[in-house]
């Protein structure tokens, strides 16, 4: 022990310590050194703990120089604690060569696709009329595409649908499963699990097996809407489809029906906006008919009210169904369905 302490051995620390301080940049060193030093299991503090080690003697004046030395070091690293650090300069005389005064790389902030953008204004505009938003599976089973709506197998009208089949068959040697053609399948699982008054909005993916062109893609987007309750008339259905129409083209749209088929609709119609680009005159979007088709709707059909057990002397609901891209390319006056999907930034940024 008494090779650690004497008097040189104090000189030497004092003169460590200085020479050491000397090369600190920044407060976490000091605060580092300092603990080295003084800290409990210090250098210094553990010379002050042994000095009873000492012969009687000379424990005096060692007390005395260690104490002395104590209380220098505490003040030097104050003083160099309060020199005020300019870290950025310490750090950039470290690292000289790099310059951290360069603005950063900008991140790239993405932006809604125009589909989603879309739905959700198409949502905005019911949910104030007390529709709720449901989501149904992508992946369908026949009863619910098909059967439920009044489209039996081997009849005519599913020739209206191009249908992705999964290829799986149950034990009846059926098909079962398939990609679902419209979001219309959620009307009768609606119906299914609930007790009227039902106003649901569908919003979802579709799928068609279809030659892709500048109007059709083999997967694209539709809202379905339903309402079902006691003495729900065709009336209702007008009044609805006027209010999306002038919250998403304009307060002063005008609406056509038509007779139109849908199986699970009667009657069925297709629904026209009046052209807002040419105001009813005739031009390019609406084929110079003044009239630019929206949607198709109807009243529910008594089938697939009874068909999900609810009687259709009570109960009565209109149904409407719309393609998102349709929506979108008359809004955004886009020429060609595809650029939806192909992954083009050029296109898809200016949403
Ligand atoms: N599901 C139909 C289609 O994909 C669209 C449609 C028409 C939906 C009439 C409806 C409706 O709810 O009433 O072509």
């Amino acid at each position: 022990m008494s090779e650690v302490l004497n008097i040189e051995k104090i000189g030497q620390i004092r003169g460590n310590v200085i020479s050491e301080i000397s090369k600190l940049r920044s407060k976490d060193e000091i605060s580092n050194l300092r603990i080295k030093y003084l800290g409990r299991k210090g250098i210094v503090s553990k010379l002050l703990r042994s000095i009873h080690e000492i012969p009687i003697d000379q424990r005096k004046i060692f007390g005395q120089k260690l104490n002395i030395l104590k209380e220098e070091l505490e003040l030097l690293f104050e003083e160099k604690s309060n020199e005020g650090f300019n870290e950025f300069d310490q750090f950039n005389k470290e690292k000289s060569l790099q310059d951290i005064s360069l603005p950063g790389r900008k991140g790239i902030i993405g932006n809604l696709h125009p589909t989603s953008k879309v739905v959700r204004e198409i949502c905005k505009a019911f949910t104030p009329m007390g529709f709720q938003i449901v989501e149904g599976p992508e992946i369908e089973l026949d009863k619910y595409n098909f059967e439920l709506l009044n489209i039996p197998k081997d009849h005519p009208s599913r020739d209206m649908f191009d249908t992705f089949w999964v290829d799986w068959k149950n034990d009846k040697d059926e098909y079962p499963l398939l990609m679902r053609t419209h979001t219309s399948p959620m009307q009768a699982r609606v119906m299914e699990g609930s007790i009227p008054p039902i106003r649901v909005l569908v919003p979802g993916k579709v799928f068609r097996y279809e030659a892709t062109d500048a109007s059709h893609e083999w997967h694209f987007f539709q809202v379905e809407g339903l309402a079902v309750d006691k003495g729900i008339t065709f009336a209702d259905l007008k009044g609805t489809v006027y209010e999306f129409a002038r919250a998403i083209f304009g307060s002063e749209r005008k609406i056509r029906f038509r007779c139109d088929y849908f199986p699970f609709v009667e009657p069925g119609v297709d629904v026209s906006i009046d052209c807002f680009i040419c105001e009813g005159g005739g031009c390019r979007v609406c084929s110079k008919t003044g009239w630019i088709e929206i949607m198709g709707a109807g009243m529910v059909h008594p089938k697939v009210l009874s068909s999900v057990g609810y009687d259709p002397e009570i109960y009565s609901g209109f149904a409407f169904g719309m393609g998102v891209e349709r929506i979108a390319m008359l809004k955004y006056g886009i020429e060609d369905i595809r650029l939806f999907y192909s992954n083009d930034l050029r296109f898809l940024k200016q949403f």
